[in-house]
């Protein structure tokens, strides 16, 4: 079988660093177009010295290519992907762009009007765990957001099963990567070093995608949720510490309840390779590198609280990873193709 063409928009970044990385060891894929406005002209291998084994000089418009994975901010990746989509090449898009079917909630939470919100509708969410079946026949994925991934894959469940009531919390940690490459005072090693800071407490541009989907799953109507995102020094890693109140008469907060929420859980994800439910509080080094999210949910049984705490590593499964895994579903390959990387540990 010959190899899937594929092309990297904005190489530049973490995210299509990453992309590269992990696509370099894909067995069905080769890259044959990388584009970064600050590079153009230069080798990959001059400016990531650990791409070097990709033989690529940085181009300043993408080629033809079977499927171009754009990893620019949002707005600009909405003009690179409409471009590219008319050249009749699928895309999958890192960004925020395509995510939220409503047109109105980009000038709400992105404070610019979609400037293409036919297609919107036309986009698939491309988070594997709820949509495998269409990603499979989508020309446009909109690859999800890392706090989204963390915090729906952890809530999910719980959701559609109808064992929560009342409000859901999620109160989530970053590391660095997560606000990009591009240079900014919140990013600098002195203001984030020693320090965890909580932001965005009015409402964080990840509540929307958090809300549209988890209402998509929910039969007890729209869900209610506060979500609260804080940065920690860390270079990579994200975890999710999700809180809600168990509905009466559904998952008694017991030892018994304790083990029918795990074995909820583990069958819900049970065709999803990278989901593991494990028995015990997970920690973000066990996933950094990997397109693995691990989650644990537990009950607070004095309180009768269900608590799920799930962990991944935004660069992988939070972006590049589950584009990869996008692109796999997409093209009929096997979901775990070039994504069998293990966790880098210590
Ligand atoms: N970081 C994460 O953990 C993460 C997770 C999930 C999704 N995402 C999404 O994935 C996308 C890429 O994220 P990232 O973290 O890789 O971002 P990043 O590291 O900040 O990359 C941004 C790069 O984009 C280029 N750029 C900035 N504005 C541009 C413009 N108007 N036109 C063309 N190029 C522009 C710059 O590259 P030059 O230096 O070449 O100019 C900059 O270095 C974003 O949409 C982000 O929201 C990120």
């Amino acid at each position: 079988m010959s190899k899937i063409s594929v092309g990297i928009i904005n190489v530049t970044g973490y995210v299509g660093a990453e992309l590269a990385r992990i696509l370099m060891r894909h067995p069905n894929v080769e890259i044959n177009s990388v584009t970064g406005r600050s590079a153009v002209g230069q080798k990959l291998g001059d400016v990531f010295p650990h791409l070097a084994a990709l033989d690529r000089t940085i181009e300043e418009k993408l080629k033809d290519v079977d499927v171009a994975f754009s990893a620019l901010p949002h707005q600009a990746s909405a003009e690179a992907v409409v471009s590219v989509l008319k050249r009749g090449i699928r895309v999958i898009d890192t960004s925020a762009d395509f995510r939220l079917r409503n047109p109105a909630d980009y000038p709400r939470w992105y404070e610019h009007d979609h400037p293409s919100p036919d297609l919107l509708a036309e986009a698939v969410y491309g988070l594997p765990e709820l949509h495998r079946a269409q990603i499979a026949r989508a020309n446009l994925i909109a690859n999800p957001g890392c706090y989204p991934t963390c915090s729906i894959l952890a809530l999910a469940p719980a959701v559609q099963e109808g064992i929560v009531e009342g409000h859901i919390v999620v109160d989530s940690k970053s590391g660095v990567s997560g606000a990009g490459r591009t240079l900014s005072l919140n990013s600098h090693f002195c203001e984030a070093n020693e320090n965890v800071s909580a932001y965005a407490l009015r409402g964080h541009r990840h509540l929307p995608e958090i809300l549209q989907e988890l209402n998509g799953v929910s039969r007890d109507g729209p869900v209610s949720l506060t979500f609260l995102p804080h940065l920690i020094p860390m270079s990579r890693g994200m975890m999710s510490s999700c809180y809600a109140q168990l509905k009466r008469g559904k998952i008694t907060a017991d030892g018994k309840g304790e083990l029918a929420l795990r074995t909820l859980y583990r069958d819900f994800y049970k065709e999803a390779p990278f989901v593991r439910v494990v028995d015990n509080p997970p920690q973000t080094k066990q996933t950094w590198g990997s397109n693995i999210c691990l989650i644990y949910p537990t009950i607070d049984q004095r309180t009768g609280t269900l608590m799920v705490v799930s962990c991944l590593d935004n660069l992988v499964k939070g972006a590049a990873g589950q584009a990869v895994q996008n692109l796999n579903l997409a093209m009929g390959l096997p979901e775990t193709a070039g994504l069998d990387m293990a966790p880098v540990y210590p």
